[in-house]
């Protein structure tokens, strides 16, 4: 029955936006250029930097250690017109309902629209419940910073501890992180997500629930891991403080669904709310930014969105041929469509971008991971590639042993800020050195003849082979000229971008993540089995020896 089913929607599968006579263009000029190296490209043109390079702001892209070339740029950003990038890109920003198969707009823009133009959806321009949101966050913000809100009994608040998860953490936690050197001196922030109960516990031990505020993040405010650690640290403050009235000046909410708030016992007065147009992995500009707020402040974070807000405009404005989001866009779809790519790395050289690689995790993978278009079709083209990535220092250390002389294609984006948040310039040297030196060597490689004059090597049998290296892999370089809340809002909204024009590109709905119910529907009909007086039979063979081996193996810790 279900092979059947599964047999009849591959009859479904359609020739795609893959087929466009442009991409059988595309597909002879890889054909063509594949055995180009990138280092005869470099040596035969000069100007190869200042053409395939472009400043927005204060961020620079060079994306000339690509395995491109003029006419690999051309065919590209036809294929973009002829996806109709250009009309995508003003049904988003107009507020059409282009997440189709949950009937939504999609507008995390409109939250950070600060020329402030009306945004209508639904017949009502959302603008104005926007700026009071952001008033409304930023006058909470101010009273827990300056020590006018206090716990209940009269202490200052010293800890604000998030919980949330997905896009109800990795975002707002990414942002904290990066914006560190801004951060209110004696504000302390948590970010609790995991449902294993070491996270909330560790985290709470070391706080004490007389000068601590929980924001219980969720748009939905129905998520199991986020419900059940509110719920566990709703009880440890109450353990304490012995009186629900007391809820009110501890717990706050993010959410889109006030009901739920209110049956948490969250006074309604302390919700900020978002709305169904802002998808949870776009959802740091909104209210789900409060940690964001209390951390670095209201004026900081105006900067932010101030900076996502400059990539959208030059987004909406610039030709697609000189667009930074839509080239990263385009580069991305060349290696995963062209030439078999399955993986993209994001190497941040900075320290407080560390957790920028599992935020884009999430933004990329749950926005492009589909194999069905968004007209339901299945894919006969591979889409969304596989984010990953780590510090590029300590990776340097760890898995660039792969990127240099791995079997695998992994176009990689190299990230840098040009000034350092420390007064360690020899360390920030040593930092902009190695950053610079790794993709020149990936680009470059080193022939077996330099090899063997850098090397001393004279005969084959010194491993010569093992010290080549191949070269000719593909990376952009991001620089940054300091980590400012401003120069972050736009690289973020320059990922965010990039992710919607490949979405484009593949015909996706990039909005909506249906991959991720099963699991969430079968793991909440596994919860009760576990502790099922009989042995479990109605799953296949695995799941339910599992399942059984769990029931037999847990007894004597839970005493059934
Ligand atoms: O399960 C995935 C997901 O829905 C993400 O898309 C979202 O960011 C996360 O869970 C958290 O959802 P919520 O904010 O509703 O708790």
């Amino acid at each position: 029955m279900t092979s059947s089913v599964f047999v009849q929607e591959k009859r479904n599968e359609v020739a795609g936006p893959l087929h466009r006579p442009v991409c059988l263009q595309l597909k002879a000029h890889q054909a063509a250029i594949a055995a180009a190296h990138m280092r005869d490209m470099f040596a035969t043109d000069p100007a190869r930097f200042e053409r395939f390079s472009l400043q927005v702001g204060e961020l620079l892209l060079d994306y000339s250690k690509n395995r491109i070339t003029g006419e690999t740029m051309g065919l590209l950003v036809k294929l973009a017109e002829e996806a109709d990038v250009a009309g995508w890109r003003e049904r988003m920003f107009s507020g059409d309902k282009i997440n189709n198969t949950e009937n939504r707009a999609v507008l995390h823009v409109a939250l950070r629209n600060r020329s402030n133009h009306p945004v209508i959806v639904d017949g009502e321009d959302v603008m104005p419940k926007v700026n009071a949101v952001i008033e409304r966050l930023g006058a909470f913000a101010e009273r827990v910073r300056s020590g006018e809100w206090r716990g209940y009994t009269g202490e200052r608040i010293t800890d604000i501890v998030n919980i949330g998860i997905g896009g109800s953490d990795l975002g707002p936690q990414m942002v904290y992180q990066a914006l560190k050197p801004y951060r209110h001196p004696r504000l302390k922030m948590h970010f609790i997500s995991n449902i294993d109960g070491a996270h909330v516990k560790e985290a709470l031990e070391a706080l004490n629930p007389e000068t601590t505020l929980f924001i219980v993040s969720s748009k939905t405010f129905t998520t199991q891991e986020t419900m059940t650690n509110a719920h566990y640290a709703r009880a440890w403050f109450l353990a304490q403080s012995q009186a629900e009235k007391h809820i009110a000046r501890h717990f706050v909410a993010v959410s889109t669904n006030r009901d739920a708030v209110a049956a948490f016992g969250i006074d309604p007065a302390n919700m900020f709310e978002f709305w169904d147009w802002v998808g949870g992995r776009y959802s740091l500009w909104s209210a789900i930014g409060l940690s964001i707020v209390l951390a670095v402040g209201a004026e900081r974070f105006v900067e932010l969105l101030e900076g996502a807000h400059a990539m959208d405009e030059h987004f909406r404005h610039a030709p697609l041929a000189a667009n930074m989001p839509v080239i990263l866009a385009l580069l991305g779809v060349w290696y995963n469509n062209f030439f078999g790519a399955e993986s993209h790395a994001i190497l941040p050289y900075d320290h407080y971008l560390r957790s920028l690689p599992a935020y884009l995790e999430q933004a990329d993978m749950e926005s492009n991971g589909k194999s069905v278009d968004r007209d339901g079709n299945i894919v006969d083209y591979p889409t969304g590639a596989i984010v990953w990535g780590a510090t590029g220092i300590n990776g340097q250390h760890a898995f660039y042993q792969l990127l240099h002389q791995g079997t695998k294609i992994i176009p990689a984006d190299f990230i840098v800020s040009i000034e350092s948040h420390t007064e360690l310039q020899e360390h920030h040297d040593i930092l902009i050195a190695n950053f610079l030196a790794q993709t020149e060597a990936l680009m470059r490689g080193r022939t077996r003849e330099e090899t063997q004059r850098e090397m001393g090597l004279a005969q084959t049998g010194q491993f010569v082979s093992h010290k080549v290296f191949d070269g000719n892999h593909p990376s952009n370089a991001i620089l940054l000229q300091k980590l400012t809340p401003h120069a972050l809002g736009m690289l973020i909204a320059l990922y965010e971008h990039k992710i919607f024009v490949e979405g484009v590109i593949w015909n996706l709905n990039s909005y909506d993540q249906w991959g991720v119910e099963l699991g969430k529907q079968l793991a909440s009909r596994i919860l009760p089995e576990l502790h099922a007086d009989a042995p479990v039979a109605g799953h296949d063979a695995s799941t339910n020896a599992l399942i059984n081996y769990y029931r037999r193996m847990s007894h004597p810790r839970t005493g059934l």
